[in-house]
């Protein structure tokens, strides 16, 4: 596995593959790698002559500070990960090589940018916009790989992609989760074990209140307020937010039409550890 924090030598490195007519797969990561983020990589793999994870804590993208700080940090265990996915090139730069301008570019993905991780964490899809263009634009993937995990940042990547004719394929991954449903999360690693398992009751009220909805007699809005009672009476989970939305735009809905792609997202805190899931209301 080939090693780059510098962008220059990492282009001409890649532009051999690409003279060659080989495909190239980008896995952008913020590191602290998990078997979600392996998974990301071996699709990558199976796809594509090779394969470039890049590893970057992208400060840009935390609203909150501490949340950034406490972010957790693991690069030589990263390292083995990769090394023994045999994953082809690391990208992991430094502050100074990816933000070189004091005056970084903001981007506005309009209502993407008002409801759920956009309303909450005001300026993130700005960051992750920033980063990924830049990535895109180093290392001119064939493909990119993201995680379904992140609904709202697939549906934000999709926009940048198409609005800024980027010439390449975004593939998004099923989410990847431990045995009890919880969704597999670089924060994960900032909870205790018995954290984790009462951090699966996210997932758990996720899939009831897919079932109520799939049970017609439920309504959206009474399926919203099952789900919010539920946290009041969870002595260690606080609700952010539950939203059913279209799978397309991420606005939520108001009535389920049948056949329509829809998803069900949520936010929650389990101490001062923020997690978010989602799962889709039809397989
Ligand atoms: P990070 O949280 O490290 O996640 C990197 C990629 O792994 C994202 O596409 C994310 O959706 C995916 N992922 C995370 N958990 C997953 C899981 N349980 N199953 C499948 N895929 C999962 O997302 C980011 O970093 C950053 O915002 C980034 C895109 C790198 C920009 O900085």
């Amino acid at each position: 596995m080939r090693s780059f924090s510098a962008i220059n030598p990492l282009r001409s490195y890649l532009s051999s593959f690409k003279s060659q007519g080989q495909s190239i797969g980008l896995v952008p990561t913020m590191g602290a790698l998990h078997d979600g983020h392996k998974e990301l990589v071996q699709n990558s793999l199976n796809e594509n002559e090779c394969t470039v994870v890049s590893v970057f804590v992208n400060k840009a993208q935390f609203n909150n500070p501490d949340d950034y700080s406490n972010y957790p940090d693991q690069v030589e265990k990263d390292l083995q990960i990769l090394e023994a996915l045999k994953c082809d090139v690391v990208f992991k730069p430094t502050d100074a090589i990816m933000y070189p301008s004091s005056t970084p570019l903001r981007f506005d993905f309009g209502p993407l940018e008002t409801v759920m991780e956009g309303e909450f964490r005001p300026g993130h899809f700005s960051g992750v916009g920033l980063v990924v263009s830049k990535l895109l634009n180093i290392v001119t993937p064939d493909r990119a790989y993201f995680g379904q995990k992140d609904i709202q940042q697939c549906a934000v990547i999709k926009k940048l992609v198409a609005d800024l004719n980027f010439p390449v394929d975004i593939r998004v991954v099923p989410t990847v989760r431990d045995k009890n449903g919880l969704a597999l999360s670089s924060r994960n690693l900032l909870l205790t074990e018995e954290e984790r398992i009462i951090a699966s009751d996210i997932h758990g009220i996720l899939s009831a209140a897919r079932d109520m909805l799939l049970d017609k007699t439920n309504s959206i809005s009474e399926t919203k307020e099952v789900v919010i009672q539920r946290f009041k009476d969870h002595k260690d989970l606080n609700l952010e937010y539950f939203e059913v939305v279209s799978s397309q735009t991420l606005l939520p809905i108001k009535i389920i039409e049948e056949g329509e792609q829809t998803s069900l997202c949520i936010a929650a805190f389990i101490g001062n550890v923020r997690l978010i899931d989602n799962i889709y209301l039809f397989d």
